[in-house]
């Protein structure tokens, strides 16, 4: 079965064929990154009017290189901006009217969480799902396929919005999540003392509000903002942020009392996330699954993937209007 994935829910326009026993065909991304740049983010009708110009053209290039059609049509249906989700589903409705072929809405989250199944080495059910991305910072319960519990979020920022955010803090420019990163590979640790909020108190939600502010006066008190002391910080707030997420897992972990992890969303790019949980579930003896770093973020992919697991399960599949605000639980 192929599913052709259409992902328009952010700042990314993301095409792909995905054959169920073959795997991806063909694919294509473009990200809107250089047009928000000069505003420090993503200005959402930009976004849409940007979605409307590319994703025409990106649907022919897919299934052009592919040299075939699809048999059905994912697209993200939610949760996102809703201009640019709507850029998507009335592509998709259009396209598959003219194709003869199902259409249905996918969710943005779901498909980031089912992206590491996708892998040589790929989870089982049930697992925890961590998901960190720009919007977004879940536990998840995942029973099987479809059945989502969320048990932990976020009560302020997400945890790749206090990334960006603590980028720009530091002058980096946009995108900031990887620049971020990038700059903390030069920087020392344990220079400043950061919070891990909301880790002395029980319970799996996340706050990363208080973390920025922390950043935000560690800088104003730098006697000198040179580049050595600006790395010193980002490695010492990335390392804040590690150590948060890596106790959240394990508290959901052991509340859930599944063995296996599952990490999702562009923050799961992050090199030191992803080696500190690795190292965490070899000594605990869970087994941890991440997506290949490309498909983190937003992608075609994903949707198609999910789109195809979805039909082949059997679960429920409708051309569903958009959403920007979507609960995960809803899907159950
Ligand atoms: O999943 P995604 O592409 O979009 C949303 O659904 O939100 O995630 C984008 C987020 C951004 O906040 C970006 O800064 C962050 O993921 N990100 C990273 C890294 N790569 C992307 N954050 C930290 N380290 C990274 N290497
Ligand atoms: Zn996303």
């Amino acid at each position: 079965m192929r599913v052709l994935g259409v992902e328009t829910s952010c700042d990314e326009t993301g095409v792909a064929l995905y054959d169920s026993d073959r795997g991806i065909l063909a694919q294509k991304l473009h990200s809107q990154t250089a047009l928000h740049k000069e505003y420090g983010g993503v200005v959402p009708e930009l976004a849409s009017r940007d979605h409307i110009r590319r994703l025409a053209k990106l649907v022919a290039i897919v299934l052009g290189q592919a040299g075939e059609s699809p048999d059905a049509i994912a697209y993200t249906a939610g949760p996102g901006l809703i201009g640019s989700l709507l850029v998507g589903a009335a592509l998709s409705q259009g396209l598959a009217v003219s194709l003869d072929i199902p259409v249905f809405g996918v969710h943005h989250l779901e498909a980031h969480l089912l992206a590491p199944l996708m892998e040589i080495r790929s989870p089982d059910f049930p697992f925890v799902a961590l998901l960190v991305s720009g919007g977004h910072t879940l536990l998840v319960d995942v029973k099987e396929l479809g059945r989502y519990r969320s048990i932990g979020t976020t009560l302020d920022d997400a945890a790749g919005e206090a990334f960006d955010k603590v980028a720009t803090l530091l002058g980096l420019p946009y995108p900031g999540g990887p620049a971020l990163a990038k700059l903390a590979e030069a920087g020392r640790p344990g220079r400043f003392s950061l919070p891990r909020p909301l880790t002395t108190r029980p319970g799996l939600d996340f706050s990363f509000s208080g973390l920025k502010t922390a950043v935000l006066y560690a800088r104003n008190a730098l006697a000198s903002n040179d580049q050595s002391s600006r790395a010193d910080l980002a490695r010492d707030f990335e390392q804040a942020m590690v150590e948060t997420l890596v106790c959240k897992c394990e508290r959901a972990l052991t509340a859930t009392g599944h063995d296996r992890l599952v990490v999702a969303g562009g923050v799961a790019a992050n090199r030191r996330l992803r080696e500190a949980l690795t190292d965490h579930c070899r000594e605990t003896g869970v087994s941890v699954y991440f997506p290949s770093v490309e498909l983190c973020t937003d992608n075609g992919v994903m949707v198609a993937f999910a789109g195809a697991k979805r039909l082949i399960e059997g679960l429920p599949v409708r051309p569903l209007s958009v959403r920007a605000r979507w609960p995960i639980d809803e899907l159950s």
